[in-house]
């Protein structure tokens, strides 16, 4: 009777003691953040409460989805107010709202497109916003992840890290006429684009040429199930960045984050990691507390 009598007491006194925080997660529609030649949108997050230097994260949509989708599908926002960063959702409606994977504009270094618009977004956080200049990543799914891969290609020097799901390798779509998986070319989204590691990477230094820099460290996640984005894409988009970072592969680690992925690894793990979803579909859920680790944030 005694625990029963207590239990009862303080229930109530314990719903009064805490009560449910109403935290405000809406987006902030964004304007004039510079040169915007392919009319992107961008919806911003601040932090609360916001720091003196905060990072900057750059989440980017699948096809057909937007920004404000991306950030309801996922936490990032509450994160945000946890880590203190900003996290920017641009979209894009162009091309049954895919991000513009194929045009040489948007896969060249100040080449115009939606690289440029996207970059510019960073430029205005960092210039507004007082953002860290060294704490700036970048993430997406499905063309969000073929994007994010097109922005460590054409901006390595701007990004210090990125993670991607669901996508294929920079530039396999480059020459295409457009990126929506109706008008690319169906080899790439098969996952039956094959290039050897130096091709891939020559792939990638043709987006700005006579960089010398380093290039974003990158978790690349893909579900063996994925019959919308072929599985095969993770094998080539680890080649490609293999090749670019000149890490080799070391090792696997089976069942790591979580049961059934195996976490692959490159070099000694801090610049290259793959990760296979067995089982896992179109798209790979984004696993924010990984990615975050990896942002070291
Ligand atoms: C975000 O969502 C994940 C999965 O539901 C949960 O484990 C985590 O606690 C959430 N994080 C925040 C900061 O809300
Ligand atoms: C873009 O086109 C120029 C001129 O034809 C070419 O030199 C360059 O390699 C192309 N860039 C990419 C990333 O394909
Ligand atoms: C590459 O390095 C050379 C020599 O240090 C330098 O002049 C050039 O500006 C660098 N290029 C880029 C794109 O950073
Ligand atoms: C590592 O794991 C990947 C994904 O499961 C697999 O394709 C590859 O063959 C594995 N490599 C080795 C050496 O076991």
């Amino acid at each position: 009777m005694f625990p029963v009598i207590i239990t009862a007491l303080l229930l109530p006194a314990f719903a009064v003691a805490v009560p449910t925080r109403q935290v405000d997660h809406a987006l902030t529609p964004i304007s004039n953040w510079g040169d915007n030649p392919t009319n992107l949108e961008l919806l911003a997050y601040f932090p609360k409460p916001m720091p003196a230097k905060p990072a900057v994260i750059l989440a980017l949509h699948a096809c057909s989805l937007s920004g404000q989708q991306y950030s309801e599908e996922n936490n990032y926002t509450a994160y945000a107010d946890e880590r203190g960063f900003i996290a920017l959702f641009p979209s894009t409606k162009n091309d049954g709202n895919c991000w513009d994977v194929a045009s040489n504009k948007s896969l060249t270094h100040n080449g115009g497109g939606d690289s440029l618009g996207l970059v510019n977004m960073i430029k205005w956080a960092i210039s507004e916003h007082n953002a860290d200049p060294a704490k700036i990543f970048v993430t997406g799914s499905s063309s969000g992840c073929m994007m994010t891969n097109v922005m460590g290609g054409t901006y390595p020097d701007v990004f210090a890290a990125s993670s991607c799901y669901s996508g294929f390798p920079a530039g396999c779509l480059a020459g295409a006429p457009a990126s929506s998986p109706g008008s690319g070319d169906p080899a790439c989204g098969s996952g039956k684009a094959h290039k050897t590691g130096p091709e891939w990477a020559k792939v990638v230094r043709d987006m700005y040429p006579g960089y010398n820099g380093t290039y974003p460290p990158t978790n690349i996640w893909h579900g063996t199930a994925d019959d919308l984005v072929g599985y095969g894409n993770l094998a080539e988009t680890l080649k490609q960045w293999s090749a670019v970072m000149g890490v080799p592969f070391t090792r696997n680690i089976t069942d790591s984050p979580e049961l059934g992925y195996t976490k692959i690894v490159y070099g000694d793990g801090t610049q290259l990691v793959g990760y296979s979803a067995v089982g896992v579909g179109h798209t790979v859920p984004c696993n924010v507390e990984v990615d975050l680790k990896w942002f070291g944030l």
